[in-house]
């Protein structure tokens, strides 16, 4: 059996990007039990380094990327699917040293895989993807710290990607009241439908700023890291929370520890790649939940294998908003 997959591959003429097709042979050379058939999957942040060799996310060559996928079990050797299950991977270094799911089969762990809950269809599901987990496992944080919504408002950075557009969808329904920092200020129609109360221009957050600042949000999700994040700390209330999962502004995090030990904020650094089983089944439920699919449809795009590398570059420039799944049937 052949299949297509998006392969990259690194040698001595250096690093290639194709749509290609691949052998059964050569996928099941790839540690697991189980062998899926992968109907949609989608580009994260960390997709679109890799798919665009921007950032040292693949160690293992050639690599078929794709840390997302939504599909159907072929066979497994575990007992804990059978065949026709539907499944979802998120992670667990797929896409980085074991191939993943841009491709329409995968071989994977069983350990890996949670099942589609009942209320979500494969493609709904790859329209919140590691982007839409992972802005659930914020919201979970925010709410196990205790933020209530009559305490104020949550920031939301990054707001028109992937986790800052699930995530405001995500606090809306649940009641919160967000300000949405944003670099695409002419957006504030479309965060404004997902349910941003506020719209703040996010270049006010990428600048050095003062170790304290004035207290204005109750909790935030930051997406951005390195001085964006320092100014999220020194705006948070006191005995805030600071959910922090991303780096699209920087690795570096340029701050004190004066919001720290004189205001008693919290820093909650969230991974999506190796959390354990529990919590991933809980954040899928809370997803499954609070989201229907007219929202959805107003932040998804579907795509083909060969549109990949376009949007990966446009994402890294910061250009795109929403979520691109990929359909491996087109
Ligand atoms: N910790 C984890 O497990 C985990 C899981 C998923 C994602 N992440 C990380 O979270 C971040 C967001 O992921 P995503 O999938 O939502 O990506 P995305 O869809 O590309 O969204 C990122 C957003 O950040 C803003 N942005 C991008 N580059 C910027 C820059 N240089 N300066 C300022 N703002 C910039 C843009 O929004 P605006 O134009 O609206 O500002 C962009 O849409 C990434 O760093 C990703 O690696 C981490």
């Amino acid at each position: 059996m052949s299949f297509k997959a998006i392969l990259l591959e690194k040698n001595i003429t250096g690093f290639s990007n194709k749509v290609t097709s691949l052998t059964q042979e050569a996928l099941l050379k790839q540690e697991g039990d189980t062998l899926i058939e992968i109907h949609y999957s989608s580009i994260n942040y960390k997709d679109a380094l890799a798919i665009t060799n921007k950032g040292p996310v693949v160690r293992m060559w050639p690599m078929v990327p794709g840390i997302d996928g939504v599909g159907t079990i072929i066979n497994s050797t575990s007992d804990q699917y059978k065949e026709g299950d539907l499944v979802i991977l998120n992670g667990w270094g797929c896409g980085e040293t074991h191939w993943g799911c841009l491709s329409q089969y995968a071989h994977l762990k069983s350990d890996w895989l949670i099942p589609l809950p009942k209320n979500l269809t494969p493609k709904q599901a790859m329209s919140m993807g590691t982007a839409g987990y992972t802005a659930a496992l914020c919201v979970q944080s925010i709410i196990k710290h205790g933020i209530k919504p009559e305490q104020g408002n949550i920031l939301v950075t990054g707001a028109t990607g992937g986790v800052g557009s699930i995530a405001i969808l995500l606090l809306a329904k649940l009641g919160y009241s967000i300000t949405a920092a944003t670099s695409k200020i002419d957006n504030i129609d479309y965060l404004q439908q997902l349910g941003a109360n506020h719209v703040i221009d996010s270049r006010t957050l990428s600048e050095v700023g003062k170790p304290l600042q004035k207290e204005q949000w109750a909790a935030a999700i930051d997406v951005l890291g390195s001085h964006a994040l320092a100014n999220v700390c020194a705006q948070i209330q006191y005995g805030g929370i600071v959910a922090a999962c991303g780096l699209a502004q920087g690795l570096d995090f340029p701050s004190t520890v004066a919001p720290f030990i004189l205001r008693g904020i919290t820093l909650a650094g969230i991974d999506s790649v190796m959390a354990p089983y529990p919590k991933r089944v809980a954040a899928w439920d809370l997803l499954a939940t609070h989201l229907d699919e007219q929202q959805l449809n107003r932040i998804t795009h579907t795509i083909s294998l060969n549109e990949c590398q376009k949007v990966a570059e446009e994402m890294i420039a910061g250009q795109i908003r929403g979520r691109y799944i990929v359909d491996l049937g087109i």
